[in-house]
């Protein structure tokens, strides 16, 4: 029997309850059907993450959605974490690391910075394709297809409805109803 495509959100912030935007944005897709929310902050022990865990649910899922604040131009330190112990050799790449071949990668982010700052000339310097170059060399290797990266830019001088309006645009994007949603 066939089923639909399911979504794994990995929540990647280090601070969930003072978060605004990324719990939100997590809030605005958590009730959906095929999708799971994992908050990492959450799941992970002392000891660091339940590797076994973590790969079984991600050979679960179709689409792997890896959301974070942008911090210091890169994933923050959780996820990062998270990918050096769950994105094994064996598991994710190499000869016969072929599990998640196929899978679609999302990354949905939050930055502090504008849009216009993301370019060159603007005081970030670089846009985000390029400052997101480990992620799609990371898919690469995974054989995951990247999808367009989902991007909430100056989150500090986001209001109540632009958010709520950036959550059902995240909503449309994981149920595929995007075209409408940005029509
Ligand atoms: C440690 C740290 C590093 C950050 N680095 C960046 C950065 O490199 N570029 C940027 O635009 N914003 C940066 N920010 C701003 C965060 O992206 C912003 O606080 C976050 O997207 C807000 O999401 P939240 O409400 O879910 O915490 C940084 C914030 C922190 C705390």
């Amino acid at each position: 029997m066939s089923r639909n495509p399911c979504s794994l959100v990995l929540l990647a912030h280090p601070d969930p309850a003072g978060s605004r935007v990324n719990s939100a944005l997590a809030a605005a897709v958590c009730d959906l059907d095929d999708v799971t929310v994992r908050d990492l902050a959450t799941v992970r022990r002392a000891g660091g993450f339940d590797v076994a865990e973590e790969q079984r649910l991600l050979v679960e899922h179709d689409t792997v959605v890896l959301q974070f604040p942008w911090y210091w131009y890169s994933v923050p330190g959780i996820l990062k974490e998270w990918m050096d112990h769950v994105l094994l050799r064996g598991f994710a790449y190499g000869s016969e690391g072929t599990k998640l071949h196929g899978k679609t990668l999302q990354v949905v982010t939050t930055t502090g910075g504008p849009g216009e700052s993301y370019q060159p000339g603007g005081y970030n310097r670089f846009t985000m394709s390029e400052l997101m170059r480990p992620i799609d060399a990371t898919a690469h290797l995974c054989g995951m297809p990247l999808a367009e990266p989902f991007v909430v830019h100056g989150v500090y001088h986001l209001d109540e409805a632009a958010l709520a309006e950036y959550g059902a645009r995240y909503r449309a994007l994981l149920t595929g109803d995007e075209q409408r949603a940005t029509a």
